[in-house]
């Protein structure tokens, strides 16, 4: 029988809870079809009560595309494509993803999107802010917008994954399988503004941190406006902060929003497995 898709939006930002749809099992074309228009809509979805497997994950994830190519992490055991988020109790490293970022913005295709289940959730802290890239782009003062129309952003992985970047050799006693890599020096341009490939909408497309500069600006120029750019991107005014549960599936777009992790939770375990969605294919 056909799922009966209740969304219900928050009254955030951005953001929608889905929910009369049963995850574990496979969805007919027109529940997935409803899922894609709702989470173009709201940019970030969550599924509460989704007792989902590591498969249900997977097939989940490839109704909106291919799998993502995920570097810089080893996969979990007997997986390919599932990374874990994790952080032990006792575990002392700073927080993973503590920063805004557009997953691997610095990618020559990077992911549409990223899914996250929620496993072992701590009962304090530990939510996922989510910024809504059109909204700020909207509400952008058309001063401030002129200093930013027809830039071209410079995006590397280099200030997280290189040897000598946050994750790299100086980190200790992290449980994440995170790799650093010499690779992550490389670098790639988008424009700082472009439109969503499926809907059209314009929106500000990553930033600082895995934007390191723009293109013919020098640095002493361009980080200002980095700087300023990230202020503005995270206003409150553009969040929607999403709280977890265990057994709790959520989808983001990353064309549409920034995200970053919270902390909050020391002496417990938060564990969540995450797969990306692949740039759909023109
Ligand atoms: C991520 O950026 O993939 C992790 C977000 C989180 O741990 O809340």
């Amino acid at each position: 029988m056909e799922d009966l898709i209740q969304i219900n939006p928050s009254d955030q930002a951005c953001g929608a809870e889905v929910n009369g749809v049963d995850l574990t099992k496979p969805l007919a074309d027109e529940t997935v079809a409803a899922i894609r228009s709702a989470w173009l809509d709201h940019h970030v979805l969550s599924f509460p009560n989704q007792p989902m497997t590591d498969d249900d994950l997977e097939r989940f994830t490839l109704y909106f595309g291919d799998f993502g190519n995920d570097p810089f992490f080893d996969p979990i055991e007997g997986r390919q494509h599932i990374a874990a988020i994790r952080r032990d109790a006792d575990e002392k490293s700073p927080l993973f993803a503590e920063n805004w970022h557009s997953d691997w913005s610095f990618q020559a295709q990077p992911p549409a999107g990223t899914c996250l289940l929620g496993i072992t959730i701590p009962p304090v802290g530990g939510d996922t802010l989510f910024a809504d890239q059109h909204k700020a782009l909207d509400a952008m003062p058309p001063t401030m917008r002129a200093q930013y129309g027809g830039l071209t952003a410079i995006h590397s992985a280099q200030m997280a994954y290189a040897p000598d970047g946050a994750y790299g050799e100086k980190d200790e006693g992290r449980s994440m399988a995170i790799r650093p890599d010499e690779s992550a020096r490389a670098t790639q341009t988008h424009p700082l503004i472009r439109e969503h490939p499926e809907t059209g909408r314009l929106g500000l497309f990553s930033c600082l941190g895995y934007i390191i500069g723009f293109e013919g600006l020098p640095q002493q120029d361009a980080l200002p406006l980095l700087q300023q750019l990230y202020a503005w991107q995270s206003r409150e005014e553009f969040v929607y902060r999403h709280q977890w549960q265990a057994d709790m599936l959520i989808m983001w777009d990353n064309r549409s929003v920034l995200h970053r992790a919270t902390g909050g939770y020391d002496g417990h375990d938060r564990l969540l497995h995450r797969t990306t969605i692949a740039a759909c294919q023109a």
